[in-house]
């Protein structure tokens, strides 16, 4: 082409091939990650969603990382990859899978083996002084996929598992049919996230348990563990479904609601591994949903709108999250000032975490505001209206149906504040409005003012 004003450079036949199998393994990792994003509140075990929401960041890393070096080749060499048509119809088959034990079965049997075939060609064909990030994330990718045969093997229920479709996710890679969109439309809308049976969930407005000293008492302790572990995994679910119900949001984007979603595994990890020192283990007490359930969808927006999305992200991520970086950082001061120090420590690391969501949560409820030309400040007061309306709906709506039950609750909170002013602790400090966190997160001047508002309110 005389007049392109990029390098054309031929290259050996070894080289191209390297190419070609690394821009199939990053569409399948990325088209991966989209699929089980989607998928991970469906799935029923808190061991499967929190190594997929891992699955996910690694996955979409990998892509990150792959696509990175394989766009300065293509600036440099007459190579254009496109992607196939029928790879993005293999994954959105996968994604269509009828049942979880359907969709393990075809990664491991179908989709895994490929994509390693995919990393053994390209590693066998990489040079490592030539291409050293390439084969940095190559091998790092390949790693995730070995991680991931083994936790899929131990997912599926025992016995022979069918036969390699071996055309699967095959089609050309020629640019006969290439795909205009590369990873699908959402499938289908996930309002409710699944538990695994039998467990005791939360009745939607009644008030979640609370322990008469959950200051000393290792079991009061522990259910307080066991309420932050609710919102990690409600927080993680929703994140997720941002992401694979928005693919045509930036890829920056899909990399910070990836790595938002994977901290929350992690910290669901670290705090089910304090409370089971503490002998409570998640799920003993009953669970909660309501942070998904209520922060998914909303009357006023349309369901899968941009507006959904902006009020989603305004309430977990802006006012949510933005309200746990003031909890987190009492619960920390409060565990170092009893001398529990590994707790203060895990309260600690956590609010380092948040501090990136909140961060994210503004960067992109911030795009959103300016692309749909809306007003931040404005738009946050109207979700967080419609979202206390909700809970207030709920709530009225369970003591209506359950007038003992309520009765009982009350009581229980009056003999609790009774227990604690007699028995309690008293801690020389309050839960205070954690400015400087706040402003490091990014919230502007005015966001500050709100929320200082939302607090006063609330006291
Ligand atoms: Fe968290
Ligand atoms: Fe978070």
């Amino acid at each position: 082409v005389a007049n392109s004003p990029i390098i054309i450079v031929d290259s050996s036949v070894g080289l191209v091939r390297l190419l070609g199998a690394v821009h199939e393994i990053w569409y399948f990792e990325q088209a991966l990650a989209h699929l089980l994003s989607g998928w991970v509140p469906k799935l029923r075990e808190y061991d499967q969603k929190k190594a997929c929401a891992d699955f996910v960041f690694r996955s979409a890393s990998t892509a990150q990382n792959l696509e990175r070096s394989l766009g300065a080749f293509e600036s440099a060499m007459a190579l254009r990859h496109r992607v196939p048509t029928d790879w993005v119809m293999a994954m959105e088959g996968l994604d269509r899978s009828a049942s979880t034990d359907v969709l393990f079965e075809s990664l491991l049997v179908d989709l895994q083996p490929h994509l390693d075939d995919c990393y053994r060609l390209a590693l066998s064909l990489a040079d490592e002084v030539l291409h050293e990030s390439l084969v940095g994330a190559l091998l790092a990718g390949h790693r995730t996929l070995e991680a991931r045969n083994l936790r899929l093997s131990k997912w599926l229920p025992a016995g022979p598992h069918r036969d390699r479709l071996v055309h699967a996710f095959g089609g050309r890679n020629d640019g006969s049919s290439s795909a205009a969109q590369i990873l699908w439309n959402p499938v289908d809308r996930v309002p409710t996230p699944a538990r695994p049976i039998g467990t005791k969930q939360q009745v939607d407005g009644s008030m979640r348990p609370l322990p008469l000293d959950g200051l000393r008492d290792p079991a009061g302790i522990g259910l307080v563990l066991h309420n932050n572990i609710n919102g990690e995994y409600t927080t993680l679910e929703l994140m997720l479904r941002c992401r694979y119900e928005h693919p045509n949001m930036p890829a920056a984007f899909h990399a910070d609601l990836a790595r938002h979603a994977a901290d929350e595994a992690r910290h669901a990890q670290a705090l089910e591994r304090m409370a089971e020192r503490l002998g409570v283990r998640y799920g003993e007490h009953p669970v909660f949903v309501s942070t998904y359930e209520l922060n998914y969808q909303f009357e006023p927006c349309a369901a899968g709108s941009p507006d959904e999305l902006l009020w989603r992200l305004l309430l977990r991520a802006t006012v949510q999250e933005g309200e746990s970086l003031d909890d987190l950082a009492y619960q920390a001061r409060k565990r170092n000032y009893l001398g529990q120090d590994d707790m203060a420590d895990m309260f600690t690391a956590i609010l380092a975490d948040e501090i990136f969501h909140v961060r994210s949560g503004l960067k992109w409820s911030r795009y959103l505001c300016g692309q749909l030309d809306r007003d931040e400040v404005q738009e946050r007061a109207l979700a967080n209206e419609w979202y206390n309306n909700s809970v207030l709906l709920r709530r009225v709506a369970f003591v209506r149906a359950n007038p003992d039950i309520a009765m009982h609750e009350r009581d229980y909170a009056m003999r609790r504040q009774a227990y604690q002013q007699a028995a309690g602790i008293h801690l020389p400090f309050d839960m205070e409005f954690n400015q400087a966190t706040r402003e490091f997160a990014g919230f502007s001047p005015s966001d500050i003012d709100q929320a200082r508002h939302w607090g006063e309110l609330r006291r």
